[in-house]
């Protein structure tokens, strides 16, 4: 047994995430979180709510909520969705708690100390009239470029040309309204990741088993332009890390915070905090301290490729640079986009389906399925609804689903509800056996390697095996004949029910659960030997036929759905 520590990038707290969102990163780190619970395994798998920055700010202002609130309310709400779809989190924490709080703070003095921070004076615009610095997306005004009246200081979303809020004719501020903004000085604390290049580059070259989506990001930022930037890590924000704390090296910080993307990473370690302190564990530093046995943990990280930059460069930058002993990844897993029915999700239009949407119209599995055998590994990757709703009808409904109300109604029917006893194994059973024990493997070299949709494919063949087993056997024809034959054929093929729920069980977790409830089994063994696994149920063992595992998505639903979350144009 292993020791795996998985981390999904954590989900910014301003809104319920789309279904691009969810495979990018939570979905397949659940994935392989319960694979390798599955195998037996020790895991500590680890989420929260990225809940400090401008967004949090902005959103909490247009709910019209004090911040705090909003993100409270909007956890719950998360972690509420991230339960509907069976995402097996040990714990679901929060940047802002107490302990990222204080780790946040520890890794900036420890940075410091190494001298690795430093100071630099910037002018930014102030707002008078709200006693604040604005960041640029709080800078709204004409753009230069096209005119359009609703620039932000950061970017026109008219004709997307970035810009600097100086740029902006007839500035004001996104907060108030008001155009009375100066530019005035204001100091910031820079990493200086630039001192950090050769250390990184060497250990990002040392991953050679790395997808080539994570290392070329990564090497891009190393060595493009001048090479990796210092960067600055504090905003002059009220909602955040304060930068000003006891014992720290600097003065008149009061009124910033530490950018959301120094905290947000931290967030990992102080997760495991909280999860100790929720009671759910008793030792975080076995995972994430190396003098005290996190030397032998595995940790993997799940992301989406805008977020590589920050997981290869800037988090090592804070860890390595502590000169503490933490534990640093291992594999780092990163996932292209998922577009939607040919553009992208969009929140604003309302453009696409969102985790609340799903789970209001399917239940998890149906969407778990097709999300990741349909995961942007290689290439972005596009949900259609004729794409899923054929995914659903064939490889759920046809293959999955059929095998097992096929084989439970027939046993009802002519033996009753219990695995018949008689008859023995021919050739035909041996071969599947021997077939399957093949196909067991490659799923799991698939698995192991976090191979998401080659994963899916194997298992989809497992599943098809099966049915091409029992079609040929024909159990329904030979109980005419040979009552005892096709009484072994039934109960290699109750066996396989229970093979198939173990098997899939990472990826539809609910339907492996009704299997075997149906089958009155709690054996969740991993298959070592596929042949002994296919004779775990005796002869006379109690089962109950289960209602439809899958039901078909039929055309008219299809339509509809395609209507419903098109968006507004
Ligand atoms: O892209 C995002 O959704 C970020 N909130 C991810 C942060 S991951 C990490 F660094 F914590
Ligand atoms: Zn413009």
């Amino acid at each position: 047994m292993a020791r795996y520590l998985i981390t999904s990038a954590i989900p910014y707290i301003n809104g319920i995430k789309h279904l691009g969102n969810l495979v990018g990163s939570q979905l397949p780190a659940d994935l392989h979180a319960r694979y390798l619970r599955g195998r037996g395994h020790e895991v500590l798998f680890l989420c929260a709510t990225d809940e400090h920055g401008t967004p949090a700010e902005l959103a909490a202002a247009r709910a019209g909520k004090p911040v705090a609130e909003y993100c409270a309310e909007m956890h719950a709400v998360q972690a509420r969705l991230s339960e509907g779809f069976r995402l097996s989190f040990d714990h679901f924490g929060r940047s802002s708690s107490p302990q990222n709080h204080r780790l946040t703070q520890h890794f900036a003095l420890r940075l410091a100390e190494a001298g690795l921070i430093r100071e630099v004076v910037e002018r930014q615009m102030y707002s008078v009239a709200d006693g604040r610095f604005l960041p640029d997306r709080y800078i709204e005004g004409t753009c230069p470029n096209c005119g359009f009246d609703g620039a932000r200081g950061d970017q026109c979303d008219n004709c997307t040309k970035q810009l600097d809020p100086t740029d902006l004719i007839n500035p004001r501020s996104a907060v108030s309204g008001s155009t009375d903004l100066e530019l005035r000085e204001t100091r910031h604390l820079y990493l200086r990741q630039s001192a950090m290049r050769a250390r990184l580059a060497e250990w990002i070259d040392s991953k050679a088993d790395w997808p080539v989506l994570t290392t070329s990001i990564a090497r891009k930022w190393l060595n493009d332009g001048e090479g990796l930037q210092d960067r600055g890590i504090t905003r002059d924000l009220d909602w955040g890390v304060p930068v000003q704390f006891a014992g720290a090296p600097w003065t008149g910080m009061e009124g910033k915070v530490f950018y959301v993307w120094f905290d947000a990473p931290i967030e990992y370690i102080a997760c495991a905090q909280e999860w100790v302190a929720a009671g759910k564990g008793g030792d975080w530093e076995r995972w994430w301290r190396t003098d005290r046995g996190a030397g032998d943990v595995t940790y993997v990280q799940f992301m989406g490729k805008d977020n590589v930059p920050f997981h290869t460069l800037s988090f090592p930058s804070t860890i390595i640079g502590s000169g503490e002993p933490w534990k640093l990844v291992d594999f780092i897993k990163s996932f292209n986009y998922l577009n939607y029915d040919g553009g992208q999700f969009s929140t604003s239009r309302g453009r696409g389906v969102f985790m609340d949407q799903a789970l209001a119209i399917l239940p998890a599995d149906y969407w778990r399925w097709w999300l990741l055998s349909h995961a942007p590994e290689n290439s972005d990757a596009e949900f259609t609804w004729e794409n899923f709703q054929a995914s659903v009808n064939k490889d759920l409904a046809d293959v999955l689903g059929n095998l097992v109300s096929r084989v439970t109604k027939f046993c009802r029917a002519k033996f009753g509800e219990a695995v018949p006893a008689g008859g023995a194994w021919g050739g035909r059973e041996a071969a599947l056996a021997v077939d399957l024990g093949a196909r067991v493997r490659a799923y799991e070299a698939q698995m192991d390697a976090i191979e998401v949709r080659k994963a899916a494919a194997e298992l989809r063949a497992i599943w098809v095996a099966g049915n091409e087993y029992l079609q040929a056997a024909a159990p329904w024809s030979v109980v005419k004949s040979d009552p005892a034959v096709a009484a072994a054929q039934v109960r290699v093929a109750l066996n396989l029910i229970r093979l198939y729920a173990v098997l899939s069980r990472p990826f539809l977790p609910d339907a492996a659960e009704a299997m075997m409830a149906a089958l009155g089994c709690t054996d969740w063994a991993w298959p070592a030997d596929v042949g002994a696994a296919l004779a775990v149920l005796p002869a006379g063992h109690p089962f109950v036929t289960p209602e439809v595992l899958f039901r078909k998505i039929t055309d008219e639903e299809r339509a509809d759905w395609q209507a419903r979350f098109a968006g507004r144009r």
